[in-house]
């Protein structure tokens, strides 16, 4: 199979908003210096490029403010989190970060990983709240500790000590969709107006459109000028999920993978299932046997919906899996649905949108 037409549709200029604000001169300068050491030495010439799953404006800028260091010799690691940072404040975004839609009692909780390459490192937080840049805290995780997963209380805490301020993440927009999913998504609760108002029209009960939902999720991938890859994955994870929920998003190999002998992967979607079918790490194993990451991503799908028919069930979860390549391809599926997924992709042709493929295509969506 071959990969599909890439379509320009962004112009504009970039605008990077600068989230290492949070964090200390210290850590800053640690960086710069362990950058500068570790890579000096090993200068290549690979062809950069960098990929998000998200197509929407705000993506658009995260890879074109990303993509200046990227192209002028920056690491991979750093451009992903550049990139990754700008979306995770966007509060229009319901799937990530600031402005994410928040679980059942109306608590936003963030889950993010993140995976290098180069040392084969990663590092994740998950059920973080208050904190709008989880993918910085995950990168911390990764360098100043000698695990790979902080959860909860603990992952505030450690983010906390790194000078990470605590701010409402639960904007009034957000907040406004977790009082109507709670009035609405049950007839056998005591949300809502009394019954006897209800049942006589007498109420204000709400009629207009049902509360927004979302699985969403943003994956950012990126090949650097020496070779290395690295990825993010960030999300507010399922809308209303029960306290607690954790996703495939901060799980390494369900919600990202990297190997920087063959590229990386990213998944999006009903996280339950990322996770069953470990599917980051399955794609980047079969893009490891050769096959491209178009077909590596299509290759999870029908994994995913062969195990359901295995025990019998016609059940397809909706998932969309992005992935690229050291030799600069790229793919992208999901389930199914009447317009094919789209992604946001910079290299040296420029930044455009890219449509893959949708397994299990429907008239509806
Ligand atoms: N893929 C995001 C989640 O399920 O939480």
């Amino acid at each position: 199979m071959t990969l599909g037409m890439t379509r320009r549709v962004f112009l504009g200029r970039s605008l990077w908003l600068s989230a290492g604000a949070v964090m200390s001169d210290r850590l800053n300068l640690f960086r710069l210096q362990h950058t500068n050491g570790k890579r000096s030495s090993q200068r290549g010439s690979a062809t950069p490029m960098m990929i998000t799953s998200h197509s929407n404006d705000t993506g658009r800028r995260a890879l074109e403010a990303a993509w200046e260091d990227l192209a002028a010799g920056g690491s991979a690691l750093d451009a992903v989190e550049k990139a990754t940072n700008i979306i995770e404040v966007d509060p229009e975004d319901w799937s990530v970060g600031y402005g994410g839609l928040p679980n059942e009692r109306g608590v936003v909780q963030l889950d993010a990983c993140i995976m290098d390459g180069r040392t084969y490192s990663a590092g994740s937080v998950a059920s973080l709240e208050n904190i709008k840049n989880p993918s910085s805290v995950a990168r911390l995780v990764m360098e100043r500790t000698d695990h790979v997963m902080l959860v909860g209380p603990g992952a505030l805490e450690f983010a906390k000590s790194w000078g990470f301020p605590e701010e409402n993440l639960l904007t009034e927009k957000a907040r406004q969709q977790w009082l109507k999913w709670r009035e609405d998504h049950s007839a056998r609760d005591d949300w809502g107006p009394p019954d006897h108002l209800k049942e006589r029209g007498l109420s204000d009960a709400r009629v207009d459109e049902p509360a927004a939902e979302t699985y969403g999720t943003v994956n950012v991938l990126a090949v650097d000028t020496n070779g290395d890859v690295a990825g993010i994955t960030s999300t507010s994870g399922l809308s209303y999920k029960i306290p607690g929920r954790i996703g495939d998003s901060p799980i390494i190999g369900a919600g990202l993978y990297v190997d920087n002998e063959v590229g990386a992967a990213g998944a999006t979607g009903r996280g339950e299932d990322v996770i069953k079918s470990c599917a980051s790490y399955y794609i980047v194993m079969r893009m490891r046997d050769g096959r491209t990451p178009q077909e590596a991503c299509d290759d999870a799908l029908q994994m995913i919906a062969s195990r359901y028919r295995a025990v019998g069930l016609d059940y397809l979860p909706g998932e969309k899996f992005v992935a690229i390549n050291k030799a600069g391809e790229f793919g992208c599926s999901q389930t199914s649905g009447a317009r094919p997924p789209r992604m946001t992709v910079t290299n040296q042709s420029g930044l455009s949108v890219y449509e893959g493929r949708s397994a299990f295509p429907t008239e509806s969506g």
